[in-house]
């Protein structure tokens, strides 16, 4: 049995919801668990026919028959956004667990957040950040409450069956020994408590939101996988270095970098090992992946941002001899001191290589 934890290095968007998909089609029957974010997140995932399809509350495993997915309590709830995923999905109560106290976003939060932060901030407009600030507040409901407070809503009724003690179930089927992975939102420069504030989401995207989520304890977390891309991206306001116009155009295309969420055009830089180095420590990454390792071969030029200087990398990879890209990521471990690193190389399942 293990309980691995998945999170985002970067600024999201890093392929998170691929390499949970992946991870979850050689599980023995998974829990998938999303302890954190809300629909901001966009997770693209797969299913065996290689169908696309774009989750945002729900966890990454629903596409999976074998595969129970649990919302445990930091997760922010959209209650109709919720609902519409469900029947999107067509997920059965018996396979999806929703924490009691999640807090809600209601139609005012999206108000507010459209109104207040959207141009200012570039959030995604899903209410995440006035529906967290009223809960802070304690103006806000925790998910149980809101069912009871508006039964009369059909999503309320709905929902009913799908909602509980999720985090009780949670800590039972640890301790029966399943296979669990607690899937991260967002990433590491976007962390509430990071240095970026105020160009951040409202939540935290470090291992810390595992265990105040989740109710689990850090003794019973085998193994930390961190993502990162081969390049980076961002959508939103903040720092950020972008590359020369018409070499950020090809990696937008070749690596279709639009959100899942919003559509908007991701910014294109080049991967800062420094910082990928910081989020490592930070989270205690056991295992890194890095993914699109098959994007930089379509274009041509690829660096890599150090403190001293940019490495140039040679991108003669393909299917047939990764050995270049071996030797990259070699240096990568090396240079970020990771115990172990894997990669992900192209977009079909089972493509984890670690
Ligand atoms: P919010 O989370 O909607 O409040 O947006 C705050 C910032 O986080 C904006 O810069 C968003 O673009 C960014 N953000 C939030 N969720 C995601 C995500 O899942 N991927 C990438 N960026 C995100
Ligand atoms: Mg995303």
């Amino acid at each position: 049995m293990s309980v691995k934890v998945i999170l985002g290095l970067q600024n999201g968007d890093e392929g998170k919801g691929r390499v949970v998909d992946d991870l979850c089609a050689t599980t023995h029957n998974p829990i998938i668990v999303r302890f954190q974010g809300g629909a901001n997140a966009g997770h693209t995932i797969y299913d065996e026919n290689g169908n696309k399809s774009v989750v945002h509350l729900l966890p990454s495993g629903v596409l999976n028959p074998n595969a129970v997915n649990v919302i445990t309590r930091a997760t922010i709830v959209d209650p109709i956004q919720l609902v519409k995923e469900i029947k999107e999905f067509n997920v059965q109560p018996k396979t999806l667990l929703v924490s009691n106290y999640c807090p809600v976003v209601m139609s005012l939060h999206i108000e507010e957040d459209k109104l207040k932060y959207q141009h200012r901030l570039g959030t995604t407009a899903k209410g995440i950040g006035p529906a967290l600030k009223d809960f802070i507040a304690r103006d806000n409901f925790n998910l149980h409450t809101w069912i009871d407070k508006f039964y009369y809503l059909e999503e309320a009724k709905f929902l009913k069956d799908y909602v509980g003690d999720a985090e009780g179930f949670l800590r039972d089927m640890v301790s029966y020994g399943r296979n669990v992975i607690l899937e991260g939102c967002q990433g590491y420069s976007l962390d509430v408590w990071g240095e970026e504030y105020p160009n951040v989401t409202s939540s935290c995207t470090t291992i810390g939101a595992v265990f105040y989520s989740t109710r689990l304890n850090h003794k019973q977390i085998n193994e930390v996988i961190g993502i990162a891309k081969i390049y980076e991206t961002k959508v939103g306001t903040g720092s950020f270095e972008e590359l020369e116009p018409a070499l950020s155009e090809k990696y937008r295309e070749v690596g279709k970098e639009y959100g899942a969420t919003t559509g908007r055009p991701r910014k294109i830089g080049w991967l800062d090992l420094d910082l990928l180095k910081e989020a490592i420590q930070v989270n205690g990454v056991d295992t890194l992946i890095i993914t699109k390792t098959d994007i930089p071969p379509q274009i041509g030029t690829l660096r890599i941002k150090t403190q001293e200087d940019y490495w140039d990398i040679d991108t003669s990879w393909n299917d047939k001899d990764l050995s270049p890209l071996l030797k990259l990521l070699d240096r990568i471990k090396s240079y970020t001191g990771v115990n172990k690193i894997g990669y992900t190389f192209g977009e079909n399942r089972g493509c984890i290589k670690i």
